[in-house]
């Protein structure tokens, strides 16, 4: 049995998440639909949290994007694995990721949604490690600011296991 040490209560995530919700109806005065983006497979959770924390109206897109084999660190290959069904161009958008780590998904994922022309396109992330970043994103959504650990729960795997936990936990081996 791995050693889990919890670093975000199932209750800490949820407080955040609707702060962000009203953070993003802020930003929204138009009132939307705003298109949430979520990356699979690691933000669903977090993606179908802050829909609800939301009052602005919201459209749900998937997009399955990969940089990482089964260890702990990026691969530095990123993959398109299943492309948005609509058209962006001229819609709000906001990204929806589980954690930026190097940055290297999200600034591929950025040049490519770019190119759709997008009215808006903006990046909310349920976790960050700033330290381990190579390549520059610019975040405008921001759950937990967390250490440069390995975390799983709430959407995040190891190898495929431990999505479904509530909490976000520091796996240690
Ligand atoms: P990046 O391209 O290095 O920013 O990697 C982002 C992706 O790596 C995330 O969407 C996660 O799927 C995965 N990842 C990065 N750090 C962790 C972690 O601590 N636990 C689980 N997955 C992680
Ligand atoms: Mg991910």
């Amino acid at each position: 049995m791995p050693n889990f040490r919890v670093l975000l209560s199932a209750e800490q995530i949820q407080t955040r998440i609707q702060e962000l919700g009203a953070e993003i109806d802020g930003d929204n005065p138009a009132g939307g639909p705003v298109y949430l983006i979520c990356i699979l497979k690691g933000a669903c959770f977090f993606l179908a949290d802050l829909a609800r924390a939301m009052k602005t109206p919201s459209r749900i897109e998937f997009i399955g994007i990969s940089s990482y084999g089964k260890g702990k660190t990026t691969s530095g290959e990123v993959k398109l694995t299943k492309d948005l069904d609509v058209s962006i161009e001229g819609y709000d958008v906001v990204i929806v990721e589980d954690i930026v780590d190097s940055g290297v998904t999200l600034s591929y994922l950025i040049k490519v949604l770019t190119q759709r022309k997008p009215k808006t396109l903006r990046i909310a992330t349920l976790l960050d490690k700033p330290e381990r970043r190579m390549r520059p994103v610019d975040v405008q959504y921001v759950g937990f600011r967390i250490p440069d650990e390995f975390v799983v729960g709430y959407g995040l795997d190891y190898a495929e296991d431990y999505r479904n936990l509530k909490d976000v936990v520091i796996l240690q081996d």
